[in-house]
């Protein structure tokens, strides 16, 4: 077993080891991929500052997230297929996250379905809905996921038309794979998979298959997001689904002021700053670069959360010390289960701990909490002025 020292080592071991068509999935942004590409070179413009002979003993990076306490301040996003990532995905993530004590949001588009991740997980995990035209569809999702003891309802906004990702075109994605001959070929060298996927029965979309009425087989996400996903959602359909689920709601994937004033006018516990992993508008601003006209817009009212572009510890300092009060990985997470398992995943976790934690004690800072902009060397323009 390679020593693996950094988020990047388990993408190289998962390139290897995930069928072409997944990896191409998750690492795909759409159309130019340009918002992709900048969700992280954008991190990379901010510099830390680095203080010495400060007291650094006893550092913490536990804080919560919607009143949730977290070992530090990331969530696992919610992914599509991920249990076509590595055998039983859904149920390996949730379990890693779990043990380590940060969320995990299970994705509408999941393998795994709600109930097999509560029987196989012992703490409430959090549950992310794609609105449907299918009002009872919807209905019974929500009562679903509220059955399986769910914590919070992530609804993402910013997904009712599918940005186009051009490998996911020329690859024909989808769950399982379609038989087709470079589909074997390139099959034909991922045993390891292949051995995880013929010892599960997990392979189509859990939460669906058999749910939606008509829908019996497999079918790709392109279809689904075309046929199925409502493009008529509007905030007052938002404020319905509030009422509708009645508990805890995080609104995913705002990155405007004018959305956020509505986000947090609809009551919302949390939004997240997001452009969906460069995966929608491309052309779209980073979220590390919109998140401070966010943060001004609402921060006083609604928790702030951010993804996007996260795959280090010193990324998750920069959005904290920026204001944001969680992140999440996506990437980062999918990188280390098509790598190694539940392992992998536990590991990407620890190594984006060990980086903030010694990130932090490198900046003079014992306490996530103490975290802000004074810890950051933002370049002037960095926030931009655009008209
Ligand atoms: C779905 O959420 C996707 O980005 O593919």
């Amino acid at each position: 077993m390679p020593v693996i020292t950094c988020i990047e080592d388990l993408r190289q071991i998962y390139r290897r080891r995930a069928p072409r068509m997944f990896y191409d999935y998750a690492e795909s942004g759409s159309w130019t991929e340009q918002t992709f590409r900048e969700n992280t070179t954008d991190f990379a413009k901010i510099r830390l500052r680095q203080r010495v002979a400060v007291d650094m003993l006893n550092r913490s990076t536990r804080t919560t997230m919607i009143g949730e306490d977290v070992a530090m301040p990331v969530a696992l996003a919610p992914v599509g297929l991920t249990g076509m990532q590595h055998a039983d995905g859904e149920i390996l993530a949730a379990r890693a996250a779990e043990a380590f004590g940060v969320p995990f949001t299970l994705s509408t588009m999941s393998i795994c379905s709600i109930e097999d991740v509560a029987a196989h997980t012992t703490k409430p995990f959090w549950f992310q809905l794609y609105v449907m035209r299918d009002q009872d569809f919807v209905r019974r999702t929500l009562d679903r996921a509220r059955a399986a003891g769910c914590s919070a309802l992530v609804l993402t906004l910013d997904l009712q038309i599918l940005g186009q990702r051009h490998r996911d075109l020329k690859n024909g994605l989808s769950a399982p794979p379609k038989m087709t001959i470079p589909t074997m070929l390139n099959l034909a060298t991922k045993w390891r998979w292949g051995r995880g996927m013929l010892g599960t029965k997990r392979r189509f979309f859990g939460n669906i298959v058999g749910h939606a009425t008509g829908v019996t087989d497999a079918s790709s996400l392109m279809s689904w997001t075309a046929e199925q996903f409502d493009p008529q959602l509007d905030w007052s359909k938002v404020a319905k689904l509030k009422e509708m689920w009645g508990g805890k709601l995080i609104l995913k994937g705002i990155l405007d002021a004018d959305d956020a004033r509505m986000a947090a006018e609809v009551g919302a516990d949390a939004i997240v700053v997001s452009n969906h992993g460069g995966r929608q508008l491309d052309g779209a601003l980073s979220s590390i670069r919109v998140l401070p006209s966010i943060l001004d817009a609402v921060g006083d009212r609604v928790e702030v959360h951010l993804d996007g572009g996260i795959r280090s510890g010193q990324d998750v300092l920069k959005a904290v010390a920026m204001g944001a009060r969680g992140t999440y990985i996506g990437r980062a997470f999918v990188y280390g289960l098509g790598a190694l398992g539940q392992a992998g995943v536990t590991r990407a976790l620890e190594v984006i701990h060990k980086e903030l934690d010694t990130s932090m004690a490198l900046c003079g800072e014992r306490d996530v909490h103490n975290l802000g902009r004074h810890n950051l060397l933002i370049p002037k323009g960095f926030e931009g002025e655009w008209a």
